[in-house]
């Protein structure tokens, strides 16, 4: 089937998102043959750029980190940008009517606006692109993450957008869902039989949901000090991954059964108040340390052409939360989610560690551990007791029974910009997420929020490039348990 034509309208199209992300992604697309010979992509942004000294930018920028095996493919590339420069919410109209001059007599194509600049800018962007009259049955609108930074301000931003989008158009991104080993959880859980019966607070014991980066925030500061890590990575991504793993086996694979699962989950969250929020969540926030063999600055020190403030020392770089869902299937089960800067790997996993057995006529038995690793090197690793090798007593070690992706399959592992994007393109929303989703991942997050605020105190610190702060190690600790570390 022949890909559609399209119009991918990018706000903020010279940001870093779009840079880094965005344009590879599509890039990897038009190589494999997914975009229509017709489709454009038009970067919107305040930058005064012309057609040609965008090209060049994304030539610069963006060639040296793809792989380009034919140079027709990448010119072919070149040819597809535009830029627009625009005024948002200024006097200045010119530039929507150079957008509205390019998409007329394009009414019937799929267009996309991805909103790719801050969330407060979405509201005006929907209303401007209405007033112009550029938003048709057609249109798509995609919202980058973190959508808001609490509950009331999500509504809000979801309200005006709605206003002007209907939700069936409204795609909310998440990119942690379009990576590979998300979705393959969701085949791994029911598409196999075996694991179903035991997944649940009768055999495992927790769960530990990871992701770990190296790399800390310089240049981002303005972005950061806003947002920290309870925004930035657990409001969406850990809170998804949570909700795959504890979500109830939907009846179809469709946008709505998958979405109606998730929802119920994050509903079922215990909300963490008051006095509990000290006991069950710790935030940490880097200071000088070694990473990656190199001296590097602590967060209030990283460059980024302006003096930290007070709200600076108080972001926090890490965050560590003890979660529970209450129902039937989990009640009792903490969930341990973790994320952080400037730590020694980068990693993402999901850990569910089963109970031990009940009892044990060997020494040494450890619990099984059934690990999903998303990045890098993306695999499933089942750790197994067995008997080392020899004729002496009994010695038990854990084993991995372990599926890389690498060696099985030999396809390229798509980034998930470029699954989300295509899904966009073809009208299929199920890996991006619904209002309600959204909101209710708010209304548990608002309270953690809400006390560290009124607090006073500042993050633990940890040098960077350790695994954060002693509070986090305390948090398993207490109930006799450790993170799993990366080897
Ligand atoms: C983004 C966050 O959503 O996810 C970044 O804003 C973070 O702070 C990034 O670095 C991590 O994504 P990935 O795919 O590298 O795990």
């Amino acid at each position: 089937e022949l890909p559609q034509s399209a119009d991918l309208i990018v706000f903020g199209g010279t940001g870093d998102l779009s840079m880094r992300k965005l344009l590879p992604a599509l890039y990897h697309c038009d190589r494999d043959g997914r975009l229509s010979p017709e489709t454009r992509i038009i970067a919107m942004s305040r930058g005064g750029l012309d057609d040609a000294d965008f090209r060049g930018k994304v030539d610069a920028q963006v060639r040296g980190a793809v792989p380009i095996d034919d140079l027709n493919v990448w010119e072919r590339f070149l040819g597809r940008l535009h830029h627009v420069s625009v005024d948002i919410g200024g006097e200045d109209t010119a530039g929507w009517e150079r957008l509205g001059a390019m998409l007329a007599g394009h009414e019937q194509r799929t267009r996309v606006f991805y909103l790719a600049s801050p969330p407060m800018t979405f509201g005006l962007f929907c209303r401007q692109l209405e007033r112009v009259g550029l938003v048709t049955p057609a249109s798509r609108v995609v919202l980058e993450k973190p959508l808001g930074r609490d509950l009331a301000s999500a509504r809000r931003i979801n309200d005006e957008v709605g206003a002007i989008f209907d939700e069936r158009q409204i795609h909310r991104i998440d990119h942690y869902l379009g990576k590979e080993t998300v979705q393959n959880l969701l085949v791994l859980r029911f598409a196999n039989a075996f694991l179903e019966p035991i997944w649940n607070s009768l055999w495992i014991d927790h769960v530990q949901i990871t992701a770990s980066e190296t790399v800390g925030t310089p240049g981002r500061r303005g972005y950061y000090d806003h947002a920290g890590a309870l925004r930035d990575m657990v409001q969406n991504h850990l809170l998804q991954l949570l909700c795959l793993v504890a979500m109830e086996p939907p009846s179809r694979n469709d946008r709505e059964a998958i979405r109606d699962e998730k929802v119920k989950v994050l509903q079922a969250l215990r909300p963490i108040v008051g006095g509990e929020v000290d006991r069950f969540t710790v935030r940490g926030q880097y200071t000088a340390g070694e990473s990656g063999g190199e001296q590097v600055p602590g967060y209030l020190d990283e460059p980024d052409g302006t003096a930290p403030t007070e709200t600076s020392r108080r972001v926090e770089t890490f965050a560590a939360i003890r979660a529970e869902v209450k129902n039937w299937r989990w009640a009792g089960v903490p969930f341990y989610l973790r994320t952080g800067k400037r730590m020694p790997h980068r990693y993402s996993e999901i850990v569910v560690q089963f109970k031990d057995v009940p009892h044990s006529i060997f020494p040494g038995s450890a619990p099984n551990r059934l690990v999903l690793r998303l990045q890098p090197s993306e695999g499933i690793q089942l750790h197994i007791m067995a008997k080392e090798p020899g004729a002496g007593e009994v010695a038990l070690k854990p084993v991995p029974l372990s599926l890389s992706f690498a060696e099985t399959f030999t396809t390229r592992v798509p980034e998930a910009y470029e699954r989300l994007l295509m899904d966009v393109l073809t009208g299929n929303p199920t890996l991006f997420m619904r209002r309600d989703e959204v909101e209710a991942a708010w209304r548990w997050i608002d309270p953690i929020l809400g006390e560290w605020e009124a607090h006073g105190t500042l993050p633990e610190p940890y040098p960077a490039g350790t695994s954060g702060p002693a509070g986090a190690h305390e948090l398993l600790g207490r109930s006799g348990r450790t993170w799993h570390e990366e080897a």
